[in-house]
């Protein structure tokens, strides 16, 4: 005998996953449906528009690979690069280090573009290494969760047109919740999920392409086997499962046969990007950046400090130096058991030293950043840390109070 699920209350204050929207939930519990299903085909058109709206995209090709986002940054990659292709990778944090992973495995000639963590790159500098290196792709991420840095883009983008390569971009943690170009940003592959401010369950990832990607995945493009013994290609993409090729056929009017696709996320993701495009993007972009601006308030009337340059800050994700003394880990723990709040810690270097506090999606709101802050508060004072008392959540209640 094994017990029914029961599953605890929770505010999820953390930078993914983040609280699902309940409207994605109940259409993931809707009746199933063929794959090929015209119904089913209907709401995969759909889809495909809603996805280049956060985008900011009149892309052609905009899809939902099946896998968590990297499954998305995988296909992008292993789509442009051939063993030996070189990529430039400026990193300023954890996940950028994930994309060097994945082009290894690919066998590309890797170059980091490295610093710290506490900022972003100038774009002239990654310009300059763009020229001395010579890469066929740059890679690197829009918002790095890792450390709650988000870097601008938009000189980037151009100067890879210009001058023939490729620009890849991770837009995960930002997609939804700040306003994103890729068209203007000349972004030549994008990539996001779902679990972050789109607030459907952990399980797509988001791709969005132009048409000089789209040619080259023209010229890779293999049919399986079973399927057709015509379609032969001796470069064809190294993946099946990520073979973005194959996935855009099943995506179109062509409607190849490829995996069997995961209806019912599909319902999910339709119902998480229709709830914000119809609260308008605008709207949203404003409503995470408010909460955003009472995360701050309130972190910095408890007189905690911040790692790394605010100027620069997603306002998707706070990180928060975790004060002298304190057990950051104590407090994460306090802070679920007692009061059904998720912080998140950190990674590498920064574990043990910063908390990260998200502001995502459907979490996004008034009353979890209001309970966060007290929570928060009140954890630090159990633990007697000396923090300024009874102030936070005021700070909070300011920033809404003035914008309404
Ligand atoms: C910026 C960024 N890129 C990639 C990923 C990997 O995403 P997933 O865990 O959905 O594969 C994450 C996850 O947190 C992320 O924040």
């Amino acid at each position: 005998m094994f017990n029914e699920l029961v599953i605890p209350s929770r505010t999820i204050m953390t930078p993914g996953p983040v609280e699902s929207n309940p409207v994605a939930l109940q259409a993931m519990s809707s009746r199933m449906l063929g794959q090929f299903d015209p119904a089913f085909l209907t709401i995969m058109n759909n889809v495909k528009e809603m996805i280049k709206i956060p985008f900011g995209t009149k892309n052609k090709q905009a899809f939902a690979v099946d896998g968590t986002s990297r499954s998305g940054l995988e296909a992008a990659l292993i789509a442009l690069i051939e063993p030996g292709d070189k990529v430039l990778i400026p990193a300023y944090g954890r996940f950028a280090y994930l994309l060097g992973e994945i082009c290894e495995r690919a066998k590309a000639e890797i170059k980091y573009l490295e610093k710290d963590w506490t900022g972003t790159f100038d774009q002239e500098d990654v310009i300059e290494a763009i020229k001395e290196f010579q890469p066929k792709v740059v890679a690197m991420i829009h918002g790095e969760t890792a450390n709650g840095q988000m870097q601008a883009i938009d000189k980037i983008g151009p100067f890879c047109r210009e001058n023939d390569v490729f620009f890849m971009v991770d837009m995960v943690a930002t997609y939804g919740g700040v306003p994103i170009h890729v068209d203007e940003w000349c972004v030549d592959i994008a990539v996001a999920g779902t679990q972050k401010c789109i607030s459907v369950p952990s399980g797509l990832a988001l791709v969005t392409y132009n048409d000089r990607v789209e040619a080259v995945l023209d010229a890779r493009y293999q049919k399986e086997l079973g399927l057709s013994k015509d379609d032969r290609n001796e470069n064809h993409i190294a993946s099946n499962y990520l073979d973005l090729s194959q996935l855009q056929r099943y995506w179109s009017d062509e409607r190849i046969n490829h995996h069997t696709e995961a209806t019912n996320m599909i319902y999910g993701l339709h119902e998480g990007l229709r709830s914000i495009i119809n609260e308008g993007m605008e709207n949203v972009f404003a409503r995470h950046a408010q909460n955003d601006e009472a995360i701050v308030a309130g972190i910095k009337a408890m007189g905690l400090g911040f790692y790394g340059d605010l100027e620069t800050k997603m306002p998707t994700v706070t990180p928060v130096m975790i004060p002298e003394g304190v057990d950051g880990e104590a407090i994460r723990e306090l802070l679920l058991e007692q009061f059904g709040v998720e912080i998140a810690s950190s990674f590498g270097d920064l574990k043990g030293k910063v908390w990260r506090i998200g502001n995502m999606g459907y979490s996004s709101r008034h009353e979890n950043v209001l309970h966060v802050l007290a929570a928060l508060e009140a954890a630090l004072i159990y633990y007697d840390a000396p923090i300024n008392q009874g102030a936070a959540v005021k700070a909070a209640l300011n920033v809404y109070k003035r914008s309404n």
